[in-house]
């Protein structure tokens, strides 16, 4: 079995939570690629990174395409940011043409938890449009992403279907 994790994270809490998973599934021996997403032109604005979540805007990534075929499993991730999936997310699953029969796992990690679920929700759309089975969704808060107990609790029930 091979896995990727396309994830984006700004502060990096959404990464310690993609590397814990990593190395979870690595005591596995699951073959796991972690995929960071980059902006071309990454903003520290947090008004702008607000607008352009909110206007689910598609800014260029740093690199082209991935090529997510030889994956049996990808993981979706990204913080939660005005009520919606953070904007790379969104540009690398606009590049993805289909998802048809992939199995797929999503989840975003979030501050105060406003609109985390509706978020959650449109990621899981998003997936299920391009014609993927999700096999776990989950939202998982942000500050807790350096307690490994926490994110072994949240990721228990993934780390025992895969
Ligand atoms: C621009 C921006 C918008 C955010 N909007 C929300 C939000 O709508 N709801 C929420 O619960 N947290 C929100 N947060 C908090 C982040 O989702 C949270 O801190 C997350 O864990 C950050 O992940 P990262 O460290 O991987 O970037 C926002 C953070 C930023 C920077």
């Amino acid at each position: 079995m091979k896995i990727a994790i396309l994830f984006y994270s700004f502060s990096g809490n959404t990464k310690k939570a993609c590397e814990f998973l990593k190395n979870r599934l690595s005591s596995k021996s699951i073959g796991v690629d972690l995929i960071e997403l980059k902006l071309k032109e990454e903003t520290a604005s947090f008004l702008r990174q607000c607008l352009q979540a909110f206007l689910k805007k598609k800014p260029d990534l740093a690199e082209g395409g991935y090529n997510l075929e030889k994956y049996d499993c990808l993981i979706f991730s990204s913080p939660v940011w005005a009520f919606a999936i953070a904007p790379a997310l969104r540009s690398c699953l606009v590049r993805i043409e289909t998802l048809e029969k992939k199995r797929t796992v999503c989840f975003l990690t979030y501050g105060s938890g406003a609109g985390s679920g509706k978020a959650l929700k449109e990621l899981e759309s998003i997936i299920l449009d391009k014609g993927a089975q999700i096999i776990f969704s989950k939202n998982i808060a942000g500050n807790k992403t350096k307690d490994n107990t926490y994110l072994e609790k949240q990721f228990k029930p993934l780390l025992d279907i895969l």
